[in-house]
């Protein structure tokens, strides 16, 4: 367990007085509230596509990761697919509207943005924690002017359940937080609609994505979720950082200031876990200044950028691939080209090196077409534990941005 009175976070990114001063009033009024106590591991990470696309979007993720189709529910808005990846890895829940008009506050913050608006119910919605009472959560955090969304202020239900619950939509971050007081895996228990079945096409789309995956021999390279990052204005680092860290039982691992892409990488962590996939770090990348001051340098601004075209969101998740080699090959090398084989598209190519010493190998796949989500996959050679490293951050952040760009015109057809 790390000791957050004697933990010094890593990193060369400089904090402002007040994030220094809040950062430990943050931790300690986490602990007195009860919170910290309540709430444990991450249960699971929800999204929601558009109308139509939830069975190839998990035929998507059959074929690039270890997610695979468990079970459906019918809502009375929605269709919710449960799936899961090893047992005591949180579990992917995708949200598919039932109407291809259906709207709520995702699709109008989605049509604000030029490039979010052609999937405007597509969007991360946010994590689930475990904890024992999710009345004990919404009456630790309240007080401390965390919002929880109730019946009555979303058309979606999901997020207002006695057994799950969910705070508003983060100002910094436009991602929700919810809290699950019952095992996710028992539905009936949960109240979450009725059973629905797959039908027998799709069912067959999702087993040739499983057979594809299994063909090329990554199936059992990809383990589960080892991080995921959003994207934030410059001016919200610090806030989304106190917020989350007010929210979950996380602590500030460190950040570096990513000198080359104008932009910091920001690390949070789950305190006490024997493996990172059980509850995966969220980094938080913001840039280091807002475009309007820009001009005055011209340094680049991919962070900045992919906020005003995207809105701030979810950018990308983090698969981990098992360290070791296919033949001469690193398995990142192997997973990659296999799926590149398979049709999958990739951003520029595998960043870092591999060799005797601990290190990391890294690559992000194009966006989802149904979730506009970038698929990182990370082998951590040799047990590296230092997170990331600056070099391949900066070579990353370079490949999305060059993908990201918006060109005027070209999407408001
Ligand atoms: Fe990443």
């Amino acid at each position: 367990m790390i000791d957050l009175a004697t933990y010094t976070p890593m990193g060369d990114k400089k904090n402002s007085e007040f994030f220094e001063e809040y950062l430990p009033k943050v931790y300690d009024r986490r602990r007195q509230s009860g919170l910290e106590q309540v709430v444990g591991d991450t249960a699971a990470l929800v999204v929601q596509v558009e109308h139509g696309d939830a069975v190839d979007y998990l035929a998507e993720l059959a074929a690039m990761g270890p997610y695979r189709f468990q079970s459906a529910r019918l809502t009375e808005t929605h269709k919710v697919y449960v799936l899961q990846s090893r047992a005591e890895f949180p579990r992917l829940i995708v949200l598919e509207p039932l109407s291809p008009s259906y709207e709520d506050n995702v699709t109008r913050w989605n049509m604000l943005y030029p490039l979010a608006r052609k999937k405007p119910n597509a969007r991360y919605i946010g994590e689930v924690y475990k904890t024992e009472s999710t009345k004990a959560v919404r009456e630790a955090l309240e007080p401390q002017n965390i919002r929880f969304a109730y019946p009555g202020d979303t058309v979606n239900g999901f997020y207002t359940m006695s057994h799950l619950t969910f705070t508003f939509m983060s100002d910094f971050t436009y991602n929700r937080v919810g809290y699950v007081d019952i095992d996710l895996d028992d539905l009936d228990a949960l109240g979450l609609g009725e059973p629905i079945s797959l039908t027998s096409e799709e069912r067959g789309k999702l087993d040739r994505a499983d057979a594809l995956q299994e063909e090329h021999g990554i199936k059992d390279l990809v383990l589960g979720v080892d991080h995921a990052a959003t994207r934030i204005l410059a001016g919200d680092r610090e806030h989304a950082l106190l917020e989350y860290l007010t929210v979950v039982p996380y602590y500030f691992w460190g950040a570096y200031n990513i000198h080359e892409m104008n932009s910091s990488t920001n690390v949070t962590r789950h305190r006490d876990i024997d493996d990172e996939k059980k509850s995966p770090a969220r980094v938080f990348t913001a840039n280091n200044t807002p475009s309007i001051v820009n001009s005055f340098d011209n340094l680049p601004m991919p962070t900045e950028d992919f906020v005003r075209n995207f809105g701030r969101r979810m950018h990308h998740i983090a698969m981990a691939v098992i360290d070791g080699h296919v033949a001469d090959e690193k398995n990142v090398d192997y997973v990659v080209r296999r799926l590149a084989e398979m049709g999958t598209p990739f951003l520029a190519h595998v960043v870092g090196e591999c060799k005797d010493d601990p290190n990391l190998k890294q690559i992000f796949s194009k966006s989802s077409q149904y979730s506009l989500l970038i698929t990182e996959y990370i082998e951590r050679c040799h047990n590296y534990e230092g997170f990331f490293t600056r070099d391949n951050v900066a070579a990353l952040t370079a490949a999305a941005g060059a993908d990201e760009r918006y060109e005027h015109g070209h999407v408001f057809d």
